[in-house]
């Protein structure tokens, strides 16, 4: 079922499937809610799944200067309670997801009782990096999407995910090619500006889970590897053969180590 909720003068547009645990699961940059499409298959089963488009992005409006992370976790907080979820959530987010995931923790404790953390970062961007995020802003502003997945697909997908998965890049350079600038520069904004949350990591008092595929070339397992080992209740799963984009490019694996995560700890003997 697909839902529209209007959030003072924008309009969020999320799905939500399936029955059992509260689920929300929070797209990567420059993509939409269609990245969980074959990962919710396969969890619908088990978890209520509420899969938002982010600010700015799929049909989601609320195009601004600049999306800061910390305001995407404000539209997902008011985005639970406009669909009168009460529960706490698990709150599971890659990359950018992943930089809204901390915010929401930092700022919105109650309404989350897990997290899942997939190919993101806790460092903020070097110089360079936000340099480079100013320029991307500029050109989709001036010049559309085009360019975008060229740049990008080499560094989102395995090499072996490229060469024997067509249908995985196919979707997601057209995911990102539907995206609209407005909102893509402003995330770009947004991210370029966000805080280095490395001290954060020792106080997150809640089960984690921490995502990372083995040749992903934006976020590195020794990088989340470090994240997990900073995180008192952190569990770190490695998913073989994926890039950046794990549920994308292995959602059963993913989908195993969700599950995996739920299951009640063996009782000591
Ligand atoms: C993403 O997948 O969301 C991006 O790699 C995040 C980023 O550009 O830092």
């Amino acid at each position: 079922m697909f839902k529209t909720v209007t959030l003072g003068e924008d309009e969020f547009h999320v799905e939500i499937r399936g029955e059992g645990p509260p689920l929300l699961l929070v797209h990567g940059f420059p993509l939409d809610h269609h990245m969980w499409d074959d990962l919710a298959n396969l969890l619908a089963s088990d978890f209520r799944l509420i899969i938002p488009d982010l600010r700015g992005f799929g049909q989601t409006t609320g195009f601004r200067e600049e999306s800061a992370m910390s305001q995407m976790a404000v539209d997902l907080e008011r985005l639970l309670e406009g669909l009168e979820i009460r529960e706490a959530v698990t709150f599971c987010g890659l990359s950018m997801g992943g930089y809204v995931g901390w915010q929401f923790w930092k700022n919105h404790r109650s309404h989350i009782e897990r997290l899942i953390l997939m190919d993101t970062k806790a460092v903020a961007d070097s110089d360079e990096q936000k340099k480079v995020r100013h320029e991307t802003a500029q050109m989709v502003l001036a010049e559309g999407m085009h360019a975008l997945p060229e740049k990008m697909i080499p560094k989102l997908l395995a090499e072996q995910t490229i060469a024997a998965r067509p249908e995985v890049v196919k979707a997601l350079s057209e995911m990102m090619l539907r995206q609209r600038p407005q909102g893509v520069a402003a995330a770009l904004r947004g991210m370029a500006h966000r805080p280095d949350v490395t001290p954060w990591l020792a106080d997150i008092d809640l089960p984690v889970l921490v995502i990372c595929g083995e040749h992903d070339a934006i976020s590195p397992p020794e990088e989340m590897a470090e994240i997990a080992n900073n995180i008192p209740a952190a569990n770190y799963a490695e998913i073989p053969g994926t890039g950046h984009m794990t549920p994308m490019e292995a959602p059963d694996l993913v989908a195993q180590a969700i599950r995996e995560f739920f299951e009640p700890a063996e009782e000591e003997v």
